[in-house]
């Protein structure tokens, strides 16, 4: 039962040694999605072995994929059919907010596609009215009935200029990869500039497509009309890597991320040095040292390069033990603070108006058990109980495996005492 997880953690701890970093799930999961844009057998190197890759391979299947993965490669093959079906079943879409990603090949692909309204991460509203916008600018006919979207384009789709109120992660993929088989030339204005954008663009490049602008605001895609297979590698998972670059600063400890890009985290880097710590570049990555409390860091998050929205409870875990006060803005998700309530329990003095969280750091925590309610609030909680006094234990652990490989190994090889208990 995925429910019984529950991660034990004793602090207080420090971390010190190194860790290797995964391929990036939210690049790899976009990978696969758009591997349904091209008949036969595309290959995924470095893509994690997480329980979402697990549930977008059974999606493929069901939409007539052969997909098999070698966890010691760390290799995904995705045979893809000559007519893949086009409708992705809530059975599985319910699970991964990911699933959208096959709307736009199969609507470029098959002229239809109907894709179950995803469940995912309990973070916010997470609408999708900027997709269905967006392929209904390419021609499309959108909509979504009975808990599906609806898209259909018996005459194929036509490039346009289409414009994101918001420069959305989701909607500039599913957009892009409509386009690529459009006739004519779309251009994505405001599009979100995210490395998993970009590597999604890159790979649709290696498949045949005429992409430019990867990286900045304004995408554009020129229309081909076959694409082919291809060999990608996945990006090493920025998000995870700023999770241990926290996890060094919040201990006081020392870690070298083994394959971590800097430039991917600016932000958040330049925000740990303000809190104290070094970071050093390394010869295949870079180290986080820390030799003192924290000084608590104001924090707003904000579409990339913005601090992102997914190591905001890693930031409020670590202005929770901080030395002083401070404040977290977050205006990604509005969801994202119920985690908070969670944290209070370990003893954090937080108070949250709207989307602000005001903090005034302890100098420890209190062990206690408590509940993750998503995938990085569950990373954050752990981390949160390597720097409280006793034992905590985080329930609902299986929400960190499905973006952390080896969670509890890595933070015992770090010198944690951190297991996994099953009941
Ligand atoms: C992706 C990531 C998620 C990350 C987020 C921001 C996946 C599966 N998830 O989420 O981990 O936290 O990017 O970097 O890759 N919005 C709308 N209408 C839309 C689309 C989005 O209102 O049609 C809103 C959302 O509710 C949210 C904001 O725009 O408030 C950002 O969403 P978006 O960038 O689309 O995030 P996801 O792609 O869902």
């Amino acid at each position: 039962m995925e429910n019984s997880l529950s991660f034990e953690v004793h602090g207080p701890a420090r971390l010190e040694g190194s860790v290797t970093l995964s391929g990036a799930k939210n690049s790899a999961l976009k990978l696969m999605a758009a591997a349904l844009l091209a008949t036969g057998k595309t290959t995924l190197h470095n893509v994690p072995g997480i329980a979402d890759v697990e549930i977008m391979s059974d999606l493929l299947r069901s939409l007539g994929c052969t997909v098999d993965y070698d966890n010691a490669l760390q290799r995904l093959i995705i045979d893809v059919p000559e007519i893949p079906g086009h409708r992705a079943e809530y059975n599985l879409v319910r699970k991964l907010r990911a699933s959208i990603n096959v709307l736009g090949p199969l609507i470029a692909r098959l002229g239809k596609a109907e894709v179950a309204l995803p469940g995912g991460d309990a973070i916010g509203s997470r609408g999708l009215d900027f997709h269905i916008k967006g392929l209904a600018d390419l021609g499309a006919e959108a909509h979504s009935e009975h808990g599906y979207v609806i898209a259909t384009a018996p005459d194929g789709l036509k490039g346009a200029e289409i414009s994101l109120s918001f420069p959305s992660v989701g909607a500039t993929e599913n957009i892009m990869t409509a386009a690529v088989m459009a006739k004519g030339v779309t251009t994505i204005d405001n599009a979100a500039r995210e490395p998993d954008v970009v590597d999604l663009g890159e790979f649709l490049i290696s498949m045949g497509a005429n992409i430019s602008g990867l990286g900045s605001n304004v995408i554009t895609i020129s229309g081909v009309e076959k694409l082919n297979p291809t060999t990608h590698s996945t990006l090493p998972d920025r998000i995870v890597a700023g999770t241990w670059a926290f996890a060094a600063a919040m201990t006081q400890g020392d870690i070298t991320i083994i394959g971590g890009r800097e430039d991917h985290l600016a932000i958040p880097l330049d925000k740990l040095v303000q809190a104290g710590a070094v970071v050093t570049t390394t010869q295949d990555g870079f180290r986080v040292r820390m030799d003192r409390r924290p000084r608590a860091i104001d924090i707003v998050t904000l579409p990339y390069p913005g601090f992102p929205t997914d190591l905001q409870p890693m930031a409020i875990c670590m202005n929770a033990i901080a030395e002083g006060h401070s404040m977290v803005t977050e205006n990604v998700f509005e969801g994202r603070f119920m985690f908070v309530n969670e944290l209070k329990r370990l003893g954090a003095n937080i108070t949250v108006d709207g989307h602000h969280a005001a903090i005034n750091g302890l100098p420890l925590l209190s062990g206690a058990p408590v509940v993750a309610t998503d995938i990085r609030a569950g990373a954050g909680l752990v981390l949160a109980g390597l720097v409280s006094e006793g034992i905590t234990v985080v329930e609902d652990g299986y929400h960190v495996d499905r973006g952390y490989t080896h969670f509890a190994e890595n933070l015992r090889a770090l010198g944690a005492e951190v297991s996994r208990i099953s009941n």
